[in-house]
């Protein structure tokens, strides 16, 4: 029997295409139209320069779209970048974006709640993700989610989690999000993972609406 979607019993693998279609779509506006673009992705680079990683350090940078944050990595000589997202189109446009500097970074096309390519990558010191959880709204998917983390993050890799928090919108790009605390994130990682950093933080889109996030940082201890 096929898997169905328990929010709407269509068949799962229909609905993932769907939502490849869905993501695909967002990608041929102009980047700086997207109601999550940021020239400056200060939070997630001010992080990063906590974690004190090495320049060769192995950065996954799970459901990228077309983020700034790429070209900043390399701009500061990070030579071992994967950026991973379920829309093709997302990683042409970036890629294309980069030109010849593309060719540093590594592509993987791949679903987040049903990985296949992600599950042969070696393990990573660095999981980057801005904007992508909370779009998991299924018990089943945010584990899948959470499994991932726990096989490809190293021990005493670290791990940046952004995402909407409890005063955030209920809904971006047209779909519902699953917001978070820093204790719910504490609790999704595991006693492996510890927090070591965490803030509030409002961003503002291009359309001057403010949307609230937590920003979480944590390191793997077992
Ligand atoms: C709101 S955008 C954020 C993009 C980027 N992280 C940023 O900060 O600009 C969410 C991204 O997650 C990707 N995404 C959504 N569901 C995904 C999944 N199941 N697996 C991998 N990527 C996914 C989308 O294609 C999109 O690029």
């Amino acid at each position: 029997m096929k898997p169905t979607c328990s929010c709407c019993s269509s068949y799962k693998e229909e609905s993932h295409n769907d939502l490849t279609k869905h993501w695909d779509k967002a990608y041929s506006k102009n980047i700086n139209k997207l109601g999550w673009y940021e020239e400056n992705p200060k939070p997630s680079l001010d992080l990063i320069k906590k974690c004190k990683i090495a320049k060769n350090a192995r950065i996954l940078n799970i459901g990228v779209g077309t983020s700034t944050l790429i070209d900043k990595l390399l701009k500061e000589k990070f030579e071992n970048i994967i950026a991973n997202d379920l829309s093709s189109a997302a990683l042409h446009k970036l890629k294309e974006r980069l030109g010849s500097e593309s060719k540093k970074v590594n592509w993987i096309v791949d679903d987040l709640t049903n990985p296949t390519n992600l599950l042969d990558i070696e393990q990573v010191d660095l999981w980057h993700d801005r904007a992508v959880l909370h779009f998991f709204n299924e018990k089943e998917d945010q584990e899948s989610y959470f499994n991932l983390v726990k096989k490809l993050v190293k021990k005493n890799g670290q791990v940046i989690i952004a995402t909407y928090n409890l005063n955030g919108a209920t809904k971006c790009n047209g779909l519902y999000v699953f917001r978070y605390n820093k204790e719910m994130l504490q609790k999704r990682m595991g006693s492996d993972f510890e927090l070591t950093e965490s803030f509030d933080y409002t961003y503002k889109n291009p359309f001057n609406d403010t949307r609230e996030y937590i920003y979480t940082l944590f390191k793997r201890i077992n």
